[in-house]
């Protein structure tokens, strides 16, 4: 594709697809080319949000895409190069393959789809198809995450034996009407906020190959659904902590919450609020990464040396969050090359998650082919 045209896009739902519109209103070789979302004060907030942040003109551009009710009447209209599906996560898998089919790139919002099997087939169909497909996963352009990929895979950190992710919420559930907290509806702690932080480390890690997982999904705390008006129950997991085993011997182990009776590290008031913290540490037999806290320890004859992640100054001005990954994205479909967040990436996470499901609902452990 020529790259003096600029690469047309459509996005698809404005709850979290507002926040892929304000990068592509902001991005150069980028234009919001059609909309799709049934509920039009969406839409107007979109355009206010627009109007504040990238001012006026870029505003009266935004509002000349194309809009639709449904994705799938943008998907056959030849009007976008591209679409990034921000549905319900239950609409992924049927939605991602629509749009292949019609011949248009996707970038598909997490989690990719529901089940392993259901990503195998979107994978291929983007294969035969020739076409980029990528996932979102926007925390992964982040300069301190690429060094500690960098120097993992370089071997600098030594034998990486361990890793932890945490995403901690204390009153963050995002009901999303009940489709987010309905587990036959792709709700639920593990679809939401597990594969960012499982994703998190396993991508600092360097990727390497799953072969067995250990896990407990909780429903702990469904009376916070009183006075919410849910369309349905809910009864999928808000506590869920997993442990997955790689080929290379290394463990780890994530725990994802969107509820719970604990207050912040180190908060001394004890109220609970809607408060969250974060962990991301990988462990090395040279050198461990906390990326959260910016530090690496590093092994040494006199005693362990701590200091900042030493980040490459080309990484420290890269583009980073849902930009860089839209440019990502644009820059795939323009030279045909594999976006950062693969289709092989997105089977190999699904085939955690589905394991990760069927160890808590058996009590055992569960191998991964
Ligand atoms: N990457 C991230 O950090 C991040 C953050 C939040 C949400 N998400 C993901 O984004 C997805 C959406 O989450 P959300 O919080 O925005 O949910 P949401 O329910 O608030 O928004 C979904 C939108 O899709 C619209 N929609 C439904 N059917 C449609 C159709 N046929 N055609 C066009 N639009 C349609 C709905 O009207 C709604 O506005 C989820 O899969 C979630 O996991 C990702």
């Amino acid at each position: 594709m020529a790259r003096s045209k600029p690469i047309r896009i459509g996005i698809v739902g404005l709850g979290m697809g507002k926040a892929h519109a304000m990068a592509a209103a902001g991005l150069p070789g980028v234009e919001i080319a059609a909309i799709a979302e049934p509920d039009s004060s969406r839409l107007e907030q979109l355009h206010n949000n627009i109007a504040k942040q990238h001012g006026a003109k870029a505003a009266a551009k935004a509002k000349q895409a194309r809009l639709y009710d449904d994705y799938k009447a943008m998907a056959r209209d030849g009007a976008v190069d591209g679409m990034i599906l921000a549905l319900p996560t239950d609409m992924h898998a049927a939605a991602s393959r629509y749009c292949l089919k019609q011949g248009v790139h996707v970038l598909c919002e997490k989690p990719p789809t529901v089940k392993a099997s259901e990503m195998a087939a979107v994978k291929k169909l983007a294969e035969d198809q020739n076409l980029t497909y990528m996932f979102c996963r926007q925390q992964r352009f982040d300069p301190k995450k690429f060094a500690t990929r960098d120097l993992a895979l370089a071997g600098k950190l030594g034998t990486i034996y361990h890793a932890e992710s945490k995403w901690m919420r204390t009153r963050g559930v995002p009901f999303r009407g009940g489709w987010g907290v309905n587990k036959d509806s792709g709700g639920g702690v593990l679809l939401d906020l597990g594969i960012h932080q499982l994703d998190d480390a396993w991508f600092c890690m360097g990727s390497p190959k799953p072969v067995e997982v250990f896990a407990g999904l909780h429903c702990g705390m469904p009376h916070l659904a009183k006075g919410q008006k849910l369309s349905m129950p809910y009864n999928a997991d808000d506590c869920t902590v997993g442990m997955v085993r790689f080929d290379t011997g290394a463990t780890l182990m994530v725990t994802v919450t969107f509820a719970l009776n604990e207050v912040k590290p180190d908060t001394e008031d004890g109220v609970i609020g809607n408060t969250e913290w974060f962990e991301l540490k990988v462990l090395g037999s040279k050198a461990g990464i906390d990326v959260v806290r910016n530090r690496m320890v590093s092994d040494n004859p006199k005693g362990a040396k701590v200091g900042a992640i030493p980040v490459p100054a080309k990484l420290k001005k890269m583009r980073t969050q849902i930009g860089g990954q839209l440019a990502n994205f644009t820059d795939a479909i323009r030279t045909g090359a594999q976006p950062l967040n693969t289709a092989e990436q997105a089977l190999h996470l699904m085939q955690m998650l589905d394991a990760l499901r069927k160890s808590s609902e058996t009590g055992r452990s569960v191998r991964i082919k």
